[in-house]
C-alpha cells in the first residue's frame, strides 16, 4: 500500500529542511537557513554538518507538531543522499535511516536534482509531459528531457560555475552578503537605467550546454578597470552597482535561453519546467516566461519557496519514488556527486 504520510528531510548545503506530506500533499514544511555561513562568503561544509546535527530534530518535531503528526503516523522517511556536501548529507540521510528503521517503515533516498525536477508538481499538480526542465541553483545549471518519473535524457549542464555560484562569487565584488542572488536579483529588477553590456559565452562544440566563469572574470575585470577595490569589494555608487546588477542578469537570461531554445529545437516538448534557487529570480521568471510564450510551451516554476532547498520536494520525490516500485536499502550510502541519471534510471 502507498505511504500516506511521508517525512522528507533535506541537509544537502546549508538548509536544514524537514516537511511532512500526506497524500501528495504538504501538510508542513520548515526550512532553516544557517546563517552563520556568511561570515564566511560560503558555505564552510564541517559547520554546515554541526549546525545540521544541532537544527535538524528540531525541523522534525517542528512539522510533525505543526501537522499534528505522531511518530507512529509516519508511513515512509524519504532524505537526500546525494548530489551535495558529504558531511552535510550524512546527518539527514542517518536520521532518516536510523528513523525508518526504528518505526519499520521504507526508506527512500533521493536525489537532490530530482526533488527540484519535480517540485512544480506540488503546486501546479501533473506536469505535461514530456517536459524540458531546467535546474538552476547554486551548485547546478542543468537542462533534462523529462519522460516520466525516472526517465531523464541528460541534455546539458554548465562546464564551470553554476548559475547560482556565479551569482555568489560576483556578489562578493559587488558588497553583497553571501549568497548574493536574491540581493543581484532585486537591484537589478528596480534599475531603470542601462545595464553594463557583458559578453555571452558561446559554447560552438556544445550547442545545449552553459558556461558562467568567463562572464565571472568580465565582470571582474570590468570593476578592476575602473572602480578602487575597498574591504568589502569594489567602491561603487548605488547606480554602478546596480547598472552592473541588471548586466549580469541579463547575460545570464540571454545564456539560458540559448541553451534552452538549442534544446527545444532538438524534441517536441510540452513544457517549460524551471526549478532550484536561480528560479525564485523575478528578473529570470520574466525572461522564462517570454522565452516559453515564444515558443507556445505551457511554463512551470514553483513558488520561490519551493525554487530553493525546502524539504518538501524531497518528501514528494520520496513518494513518487515510491510509487514507482522503487524503494531504497537502508545501507544506501551518501553520495556527493551523485548524476540524476545513475539512481535506477
Ligand atoms: O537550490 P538552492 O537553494 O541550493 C542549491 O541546490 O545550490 O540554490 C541556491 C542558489 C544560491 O546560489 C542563491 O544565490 C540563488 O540560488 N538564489 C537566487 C535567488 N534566491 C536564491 N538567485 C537569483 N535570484 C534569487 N531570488
Ligand atoms: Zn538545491
Amino acid at each position: 500500500m502507498n505511504p500516506r504520510v511521508i517525512l522528507g528531510i533535506e541537509t544537502s548545503c546549508d538548509e536544514t529542511a524537514a516537511a511532512l506530506l500526506i497524500n501528495g500533499r504538504i501538510v508542513a514544511d520548515r526550512t532553516t537557513r544557517q546563517l552563520l555561513h556568511e561570515r564566511y562568503g560560503g558555505v564552510v561544509p564541517e559547520l554546515a554538518s554541526r549546525a545540521h546535527e544541532r537544527l535538524l530534530t528540531d525541523a522534525v518535531e517542528g512539522v510533525m507538531r505543526d501537522a499534528s503528526v505522531k511518530t507512529d503516523d509516519i508511513e515512509a522517511v524519504a532524505a537526500t543522499y546525494g548530489p551535495g556536501l558529504a558531511g552535510a548529507l550524512l546527518v539527514g540521510l542517518s536520521f532518516a535511516k536510523g528513523l525508518a528503521a526504528g518505526l519499520g517503515v521504507p526508506f527512500l533516498g533521493v536525489n537532490h536534482i530530482e526533488g527540484h525536477l519535480w517540485s512544480a508538481e506540488l503546486t501546479a499538480g501533473p506536469l505535461p509531459l514530456p517536459f524540458l526542465g531546467l535546474v538552476a541553483s547554486g551548485g547546478h545549471t542543468l537542462t533534462v528531457g523529462v519522460h516520466g518519473f525516472g526517465r531523464y535524457n541528460r541534455l546539458g549542464a554548465t562546464r564551470d560555475d553554476a548559475a547560482g555560484e556565479l551569482f555568489d562569487k560576483v556578489g562578493r565584488l559587488l558588497g553583497y552578503g553571501f549568497p548574493a542572488g536574491e540581493a543581484i536579483d532585486k537591484e537589478a529588477m528596480d534599475y531603470n537605467g542601462d545595464p553594463v553590456r557583458f559578453p555571452r559565452a558561446r559554447l560552438s562544440d556544445d550547442p545545449l550546454g552553459f558556461s558562467f566563469s568567463g562572464l565571472k572574470t568580465a565582470v571582474l575585470y570590468y570593476l578592476r578597470s575602473r572602480y578602487k577595490s575597498g574591504k568589502s569589494g569594489f567602491e561603487l555608487t548605488t547606480e554602478v552597482r546596480a547598472s552592473v546588477a541588471a548586466g549580469i542578469m541579463e547575460a545570464v537570461a540571454d545564456m539560458l535561453a540559448t541553451g534552452l531554445s538549442n534544446a527545444c529545437d532538438l524534441a517536441d516538448y510540452r513544457a517549460l519546467v524551471v526549478s532550484g534557487g536561480v528560479a525564485a529570480s523575478r528578473f529570470l521568471r520574466e525572461r522564462f516566461s517570454g522565452f516559453a510564450a515564444e515558443r507556445g510551451l505551457p511554463l512551470f516554476i514553483p513558488p520561490p519557496e519551493h525554487c530553493t532547498d525546502n524539504g518538501s520536494m524531497i518528501a514528494y520525490a520520496g513518494y513518487r519514488r515510491f510509487n514507482g516500485g522503487w524503494e531504497s536499502p537502508l545501507d544506501l550510502s551518501v553520495d556527493p556527486g551523485a548524476d540524476l541519471c545513475s539512481n535506477h534510471c
